[in-house]
């Protein structure tokens, strides 16, 4: 019996989509830094998939969310103590970060608005300790709205800081976005290479609360890009930087998964000058409800030269934890192509028995 013209089309259709996909995905890597995305912006939902890339040399273009992470040993060789720009309030940033966090401080205090470190470089182990205590004050639901899983903050990465005001206290309670020293750094800190990563109304797309506090530095350039594109830090760098396959998920979107939760925090309670108190303010923890993802924003079709540092710490150049970049990815999705190959193949036999039953 022969097959039909318009099935074996389809047939070879369906081919020639799988090889363009698998070929797609070995040139990928070789693409580095200026590789596009590998798909839409993943929907928020939280998951423990390693990030691309992850070595200390990316650290402007390393994305962590409540979906990638990096690993538990991921912990930036050149960490220095925030003194050294001159900022008041403790805290170790990268290396990297002084000349500009030194530049910053100087320019909000020469506006009269004088900045501190409330928060800064947090381990792997802190951020533990951070998130479980939220998570005791909230609750878990709430707590991943407030707070990253350990792995999935910036502040592993060494270059996130939450400001507050100096002198003055931590940021979290009230409207620090509304104060002036709040309404500076909002307006100004992009232009010394520090991008507010959770920015008012967009928790759809950072799958976390407004935090008019929360820093991260990724060098001038990536950040007036950042800036000049609209979109959040998030975004941008997905669209730009991020190699990592996420598979999809395994659960409805949005549901924080309980299996994912971490295990309980094997150190005692943080300290006031590292961990936020939870307080239910507007500002802090506005409702879920009220944010929308911006319907128009654009996506750049400039692909930026990410900032990097003139020196290599030791450990750059390669991936943490010894694993290929993408490998479980490409797994991943290389059985899903043979699957939808062998559907393909075999499609006209499974709607002939479906249609049976
Ligand atoms: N509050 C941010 C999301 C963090 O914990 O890194
Ligand atoms: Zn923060």
């Amino acid at each position: 019996m022969t097959t039909p013209a318009p099935a074996k089309l389809i047939r070879v259709a369906c081919l020639a989509a799988t090889l363009a996909i698998l070929a797609s995905l070995l040139v990928r890597p070789a693409l580095g830094s200026a590789a596009r995305a590998m798909g839409p912006l993943p929907a928020c939902r939280y998951d423990d998939v390693l990030t691309t890339p992850r070595t200390y040399a990316d650290w402007s273009t390393t994305l962590v969310d409540t979906i990638l992470r990096v690993p538990k040993g991921y912990v930036p060789p050149d960490l220095v103590s925030t003194s050294e720009a001159g900022i008041t309030g403790g805290g170790k940033v990268r290396a990297v970060t002084i000349d500009d966090l030194r530049a910053v401080t100087l320019a909000a205090a020469a506006a009269g608005n004088g900045v501190g470190v409330e928060s800064a470089y947090r381990s792997y182990e802190s951020q533990q300790s951070v998130f479980d205590s939220w998570v005791k004050q909230l609750g878990y639901a709430r707590a991943v709205q407030v707070s990253a899983r350990p792995g999935h903050s910036e502040h592993q990465l060494g270059v996130a800081i939450d400001f507050r005001s100096e002198p003055g206290g931590p940021p979290f309670t009230g409207t620090w976005a509304t104060t002036p020293t709040g309404k500076w750094m909002n307006e100004n800190a992009w232009k010394y290479g520090f991008v507010l990563s959770y920015p008012k109304d967009t928790i759809a797309l950072t799958c976390y609360d407004y935090e008019s506090w929360h820093f991260r530095y990724v060098g001038r350039d990536l950040a007036a890009m950042i800036h000049a594109s609209g979109l959040t830090q998030r975004e941008y760098l997905w669209a730009n930087f991020t190699t990592t396959i996420v598979p999809p998920p395994l659960l409805p979107t949005g549901a924080p998964s309980r299996t994912t939760a971490p295990t309980k925090a094997p150190t005692p309670a943080p300290t006031a000058s590292t961990v936020p108190s939870p307080n239910p303010s507007a500002e802090a923890m506005p409702s879920p409800s009220a944010t929308a993802a911006p319907p128009d924003r654009p996506i750049p079709t400039a692909v930026p030269t990410p900032a990097t540092t003139g020196t290599t710490p030791p450990g750059d150049g390669q991936l943490i934890d010894g694993q290929a970049p993408d490998l479980a990815g490409f797994l991943v999705l290389g059985l899903a192509t043979a699957l939808v190959a062998g559907v393909a193949l075999a499609g006209p036999r499974l709607v002939s028995r479906q249609r049976r039953t």
